[in-house]
């Protein structure tokens, strides 16, 4: 049984088909990576994995158990987390109240454990920055480990290395390896080969809401599809 199952997912908008049928299934305790160029469908399906989009047709199932119709809080309440690629944190909280709103129990152990998150990215000195005063970087950093307050088991990322500097991308990279490291399963969406590359066991390539191609990175840089979706046009 599959950790996570996508089979034939379907999600229109209007007249566009932008997943168009996609099918793939991940192992529990790996980095897999979602690539296509832009407009190919990567963040909505990622939205239709963690209920915010309704599919249109196909289905997803988390651990044997069909996910799709549920709402977005019960999937992450199933291990399901996720970061968004249009950075949303609050500017006038802190750091580390930013990771607090999220949780739910004793207020010092959720205080813990952020402070602790803060530590695996570096951040623990800047725990009572306002994050508005924060660095683009610095805030999807946040955002990043806000996701791991709820201990998800399935962690899907959307495009977390873009913007951010070469420090504090080499910061991330480790923390997302340790994750892993830690049993997690990671789905990753990323421009950057050079990141899925050094990355990820398991690439999936999107174009136009399809799956062209799937494999290890290295047979996927060489896929003479995936090269003509990225520069053939
Ligand atoms: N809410 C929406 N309403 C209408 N069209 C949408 C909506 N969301 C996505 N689309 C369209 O669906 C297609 C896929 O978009 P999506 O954002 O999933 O692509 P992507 O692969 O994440 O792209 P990028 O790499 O630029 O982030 C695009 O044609 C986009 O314009
Ligand atoms: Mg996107």
């Amino acid at each position: 049984m599959a950790f996570l199952a996508v089979e034939g997912v379907r999600k229109s908008f209007g007249g566009v088909a932008a997943v168009n049928g996609v099918s793939f299934a991940l192992e529990a305790g790996r980095i897999y990576g979602l690539i296509g160029p832009n407009g190919s469908g990567k963040t909505t399906l990622f939205n239709c994995i963690t209920g915010l989009e309704r599919l249109d047709a196909g289905r997803v199932t988390f651990k044997g158990e069909r996910i799709d119709r549920l709402r977005p809080y019960r999937i992450a309440n199933r291990g399901i987390g996720r970061t968004f690629q249009v950075i949303r944190v609050f500017p006038e909280l802190t750091a580390l109240e930013n990771l607090l709103v999220v949780t739910r129990g004793p207020r010092v152990d959720a205080e813990r454990r952020g402070r602790e998150l803060l530590e695996l990215v570096k951040l623990e000195r800047l725990a009572g920055e306002y994050a508005g005063n924060l660095s683009y970087g610095q805030q999807k950093l946040v955002e990043f480990v806000r996701v791991l307050m709820t201990d998800p088991a399935l962690i899907l990322l959307d495009e977390p290395a873009a913007g951010v500097n070469r420090t504090l991308l080499n910061d991330l990279l480790a923390a997302v390896a340790r994750l892993r490291d830690q049993g997690r399963t990671i789905l990753l969406v990323e421009h950057d080969m050079k990141v899925v590359m050094g990355l990820c066991e398991m690439v999936f390539v999107l174009d136009h809401g399809e799956k062209i191609a799937e494999g290890p990175p290295g047979l996927i840089q060489a896929d003479e599809r995936v090269i003509e979706a990225y520069f053939g046009r």
